[in-house]
């Protein structure tokens, strides 16, 4: 499966911190995601994980000394040259204190800083060490430094610390790093637009403890979500229940009926430039709520639905400047029906996918869908992972408002 970093080439800079371990798990995920990692270690770091474990998992030798490396060659002081050249990103996770001052002061005094000092890659910074020393002022006036120059700094996470302390210090989960230098990769066409996604089931109350709703887990909005944060985009993501946590600087609505999805849309309809309705939402509600629990006694009971108002054809009858873009769940005549819902809801572009799949549709880490767009083209994609075809639905969208503009 294509990645948005598959064979991109990353360089993972490891410090001499307890957390150096997770870097460890974080090479393993960037190596799942196709890209090509090679490891600069400081010397401190080597007390805490050996450089072995590092090239047995990159399959590349590891950099850790000015004049050697772990294969033993003696000619790694060229590689930082190449390897700083090549990159296309560079993480330093767990960034210490001390790399943080070198880097702020241009100092050149082991493998890790010589190599940044070649660098023209972005690099992602991930401070981690005790909470007294991050408030540091010497180290927050580093970090102001390395903020200016360009650097990401991933804010550590606040919690309980090696030491004992607890407070901000902690390095992120290496999935959370993972989503800053997608974040970090992205380009930025959707800086200054607002766009307003939906995702997950709704839950239409029987009694206070059952529902009807669907198996929709929110992970295709929440990757259009993710994706639209990580090219720029102000986000606004009202979801129906999910257990998934919420994205990194995404404003989270979580509503739990139509009617509140439909409140919670139509209050930030006017503001956003795109919106996604991604949201599997039940098309009816039972009549009656019933205030207590129903008991179990007839054979067959009768329960009344009605229907819920459509929320997207209403976006499609009051859209003034959006681009408005639908799903549709199909189990069968997937163009037919697709076409009759871009019509009638008045959409720009409709991803429809059939839901009755294993690899597709509700709670899949993967979907295949087939684009209808206003002017009657379509476009058939291949399966691929949610968080891919995100970004291609959003590729389609700036084309779409290229044409607008
Ligand atoms: O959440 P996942 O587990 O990742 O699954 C993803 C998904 C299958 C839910 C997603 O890919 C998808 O297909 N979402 C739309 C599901 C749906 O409700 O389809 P529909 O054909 O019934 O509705 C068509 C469109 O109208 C949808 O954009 C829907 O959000 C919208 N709608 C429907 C009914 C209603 N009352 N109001 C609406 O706005």
């Amino acid at each position: 499966m294509q990645t948005r970093i598959d064979n991109k080439k990353i360089v993972l800079g490891v410090c001499g911190g307890i957390a150096a371990y997770k870097s460890v798990e974080l090479l393993r995920l960037l190596n799942k995601q196709g890209a090509k990692v090679r490891v600069v270690m400081t010397q401190n770091a080597r007390s805490f994980v050996g450089p072995l474990t590092f090239e047995a998992l990159s399959g590349y030798p590891v950099c850790f000394d000015l004049f050697q490396n772990s294969d033993s060659k003696k000619d790694s002081s060229i590689k930082h040259i190449d390897w700083a050249r090549d990159a296309d990103a560079v993480i330093i996770a767990p960034a210490t204190a001390n790399i943080i001052g070198k880097f702020a002061n241009g100092i050149a005094d082991d493998a890790l800083s010589t190599f940044m000092l070649a660098l023209t890659a972005p690099v992602l910074l991930c401070p981690s060490m005790n909470s007294q020393m991050y408030a540091n002022k010497a180290v927050c006036r580093n970090l102001s430094m390395l903020r200016a120059d360009g650097y990401f700094i991933v804010e550590p996470k606040a919690g309980e610390l090696a030491c004992g302390d607890s407070g901000p210090g902690r390095l992120p989960e290496p999935k959370d790093i993972l989503d800053r230098l997608l974040h970090c990769l992205a380009p930025k066409d959707l800086k200054d637009k607002k766009v307003l996604v939906t995702a997950g089931p709704t839950r239409e109350p029987i009694d206070p403890v059952r529902f009807i709703s669907n198996p929709s887990s929110g992970k295709m909005g929440y990757s259009i979500a993710r994706a639209a944060e990580h090219r720029g985009a102000e986000v606004v993501l009202v979801t129906g229940p999910t257990n998934l946590p919420d994205p990194v600087n995404v404003k989270v609505i979580r509503v739990e009926t139509a009617k509140e999805m439909a409140l919670a849309v139509f209050e930030h309809m006017e503001e956003a430039r795109i919106i996604i309705k991604a949201a599997a939402v039940s098309d009816y509600r039972p009549v009656n709520l019933a205030k207590q629990k129903i008991k179990k006694g007839k054979d067959e009971i009768t329960l009344f639905l009605k229907k819920n108002q459509d929320i997207l054809k209403e976006l499609g009858r009051k859209k003034k400047n959006q681009v408005l873009v639908g799903f549709a769940a199909e189990t069968e005549n997937l163009e037919i029906n697709a076409e009759k819902k871009l019509a009638e809801k008045k959409l720009d572009i409709i991803a429809a996918n059939l839901v009755d799949s294993l690899s597709s549709g509700f709670g899949t880490d993967t979907n295949r869908v087939t684009l209808f767009y206003k002017d009657k083209t379509k476009e058939a994609l291949p399966e691929m992972g949610k968080d891919d075809l995100a970004h291609i639905l959003l590729d389609r969208i700036v084309k779409v408002l290229d044409v607008s503009r």
